[in-house]
C-alpha cells in the first residue's frame, strides 16, 4: 500500500483508501466541469428540504448562501480541489461544511451522490444543447439566405461523382439545409428526455424523508420527476442519444466538408472561402488550404468514436447504479464541445462562400448534363422513353468524338440522330431552360428554391415559437 488517504465513509473501513486507488476512482478532474450544475441541484434540494420541513429557514439559508460563495471561489479560481475528496459532489459538500460548520453535513439528507451526479449530467446537458442549438439555428439561417441568394446560380449536379444534370447551387445547400433540419428534430427531441429530473430516487430505491420531487423539479425546470428510482440513478440513454445525434450530425457536416474541399481545388473551382477559413503551405508558396472544412471532416470520427464508447459502457450493466457510470463523463463532454466548435465554424463560413458562378456554369455545359432533357424533349414529340434514350446517347458519343456540347451542335448535326428534332430544342438544350423545367415542389428550379427557402425560414421561426 502506498501513502493512505482519508475519506469520508470513514466509519466502516478498517485502512484507508489506497493513494493510487483514491487517485485511480477520483473524477474530480473533470467533473468540476458541471460545478455550477451541482451547486443549482444543491439549492434547489436544500430549499425543498426546508418547504417539507426536513430543514428550517435557517439552515437552507446558510446552506444557499454557503454554496453561492463557493460558486464565486470556483469562478474566480481560488477554488482548491482536492483527488482525496474524489469528486465535484465530496469537494463542494466539505467545502461547505468548512464554511458553516455542522448544517453543510445536513445538505446530503435524502440524496446519494447516484441521484445527485444524475441530475447534475442533465443540468448540465440540458444548457449544453441550448448553447448548440443556438449555433445549429444560425448555421441553419445562414445557409437558407446564401441559398435564396444562389437561387439562379447553375451548376453540375452529380450522380456517382460524375456530372449528371444541372441544377442550383441554391438547391444544393438547400438540400445540405434539409439535412440540419432533421439535425434540429433530433437535438429537440433529445432534450425532452434529457429534460426529466434523477433527484429524489437517492442511491437507488428512494428516501425516508417526505420529500416533494414536484418541488425540486419545478425549481430546476425539469418537465417532471424520474418515474423510477432505478432508473433514474442509472439511465443514462439520454448520453448515447445526444452523442447518436452528434453523429448524424457530424456525418452530415463531414459530407459538406467534403464538397467544400472538393470545391475548393483547382480541378473544380466551384467557390472561393475567405482566407481567414484556410491557411497555408510552409514549403509551397501556392497554397491555400481549406482546413477548417477538413478538420470537421477529421473530428467526426471521434464523435462516433463516443457513441460507440458509451454504448458500450452501458451494455450488460445490472440495476442500478455502477461506477462504470462515471465513464460516461469525458466522452460526452469531447462530443458536446466538438459538436459545438464545428458548428460554429459553419455558421461562421458558410454565408462566407464565394460562389465562381461562371465557373460553375462551365462545369455544367460541358457535361452532357442537358441529355436527360434532350429526352424528354424527344419523348414530348412522341418517340418511346428507350428509343430516346438510344438517340441521346448516340448525340452524346458523337458529342465525345466532336469535342461539343449537345447545345453546341447544329440543327443538321442533332438531326443525324433524329430527324424529328428541330429548332425548338436549343429551348431544353439551355442549362437555364433544363432547371426552370423542374418546376415543382423539392425541384431544382429557381422558382422552387426561393419558395423552398421562404418555407424553410418559417419553420425555422416556428421551432423558436416553441421554445
Ligand atoms: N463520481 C461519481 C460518478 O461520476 C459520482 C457518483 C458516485 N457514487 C457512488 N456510489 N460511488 O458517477
Amino acid at each position: 500500500m502506498s501513502q493512505a488517504t482519508n475519506q469520508s465513509w470513514g466509519g466502516r473501513f478498517s485502512e484507508p483508501t489506497d493513494a493510487f486507488v483514491a487517485r485511480f476512482t477520483a473524477s474530480v478532474t473533470f467533473d468540476q466541469r458541471f460545478a455550477r450544475q451541482d451547486i443549482q441541484g444543491s439549492i434547489a434540494h436544500a430549499t425543498m428540504l426546508a418547504r417539507v420541513g426536513v430543514l428550517t429557514d435557517d439552515e437552507r439559508d446558510a446552506i444557499i448562501n454557503g454554496l453561492t460563495e463557493i460558486q464565486g471561489e470556483i469562478e474566480r479560481g481560488e477554488f482548491n480541489w482536492s483527488v482525496p475528496l474524489e469528486d465535484v459532489h465530496m469537494n463542494i459538500e466539505a467545502r461547505l461544511t468548512d464554511k458553516i460548520g455542522i448544517t453543510g453535513k445536513k445538505l446530503h439528507t435524502g440524496r446519494s451522490r447516484n441521484d445527485q451526479v444524475a441530475t447534475d449530467i442533465r443540468l448540465f446537458m440540458r444548457d449544453e444543447i441550448d448553447v448548440i442549438e443556438v449555433e445549429l439555428k444560425r448555421l441553419r439561417e445562414g445557409m437558407i439566405e446564401l441559398a435564396d441568394r444562389e437561387a439562379d446560380t447553375i451548376m453540375p449536379g452529380f450522380t456517382h461523382l460524375q456530372t449528371a444534370q444541372p441544377v442550383t447551387f441554391g438547391h444544393h445547400l438547400l438540400a445540405w439545409q434539409e439535412m440540419l433540419a432533421r439535425d434540429h428534430e433530433r437535438l429537440l427531441d433529445c432534450r425532452k428526455r434529457v429534460n426529466v429530473l434523477p433527484l429524489g430516487a437517492a442511491a437507488l430505491a428512494g428516501t425516508t424523508y417526505p420529500i416533494d420531487r414536484h418541488v425540486t423539479a419545478e425549481l430546476l425546470g425539469f418537465d417532471r420527476p424520474a418515474e423510477n428510482s432505478l432508473d433514474a440513478v442509472s439511465d443514462r440513454d439520454f448520453a448515447i442519444e445526444f452523442t447518436s445525434f452528434a453523429s448524424i450530425l457530424m456525418m452530415h457536416l463531414s459530407r459538406m466538408s467534403e464538397e467544400l474541399v472538393l470545391w475548393t481545388s483547382a480541378q473544380f473551382d466551384f467557390i472561393d472561402l475567405p482566407d481567414r477559413f484556410c491557411t497555408g503551405s510552409s514549403i509551397m508558396p501556392q497554397k491555400k488550404n481549406p482546413d477548417v472544412p477538413e478538420l470537421v471532416r477529421g473530428k467526426t470520427g471521434r464523435v462516433y468514436g463516443h457513441l460507440m464508447g458509451l454504448l458500450t459502457l452501458m451494455k450488460s450493466q445490472p440495476l442500478a447504479y455502477n461506477k462504470d457510470n462515471q465513464e460516461d463523463k469525458e466522452p460526452l463532454f469531447d462530443a458536446v464541445d466538438t459538436v459545438r466548435d464545428c458548428l460554429k465554424a459553419f455558421a461562421d463560413m458558410v454565408p462566407a462562400i464565394e460562389p465562381k458562378k461562371d465557373s460553375m456554369y462551365e462545369a455544367a455545359r460541358r457535361g452532357f448534363s442537358t441529355a436527360t432533357d434532350l429526352a424528354d424533349y424527344l419523348v414530348r414529340k412522341g418517340v418511346a422513353f428507350r428509343d430516346a434514350h438510344e438517340i441521346v446517347g448516340q448525340s452524346v458519343a458523337y458529342g465525345l468524338k466532336s469535342r461539343k456540347d449537345l447545345s453546341e451542335m447544329s440543327l443538321e448535326e442533332l438531326q443525324q440522330f433524329s430527324t424529328i428534332i428541330e429548332q425548338d430544342v436549343f429551348d431544353v438544350l439551355t442549362l437555364e431552360g433544363s432547371v426552370a423545367a423542374r418546376n415543382h415542389i423539392g425541384g431544382t428550379a429557381p422558382d422552387q428554391v426561393r419558395a423552398a427557402a421562404q418555407r424553410a425560414r418559417e419553420a425555422l421561426g416556428a421551432l423558436e415559437v416553441r421554445a
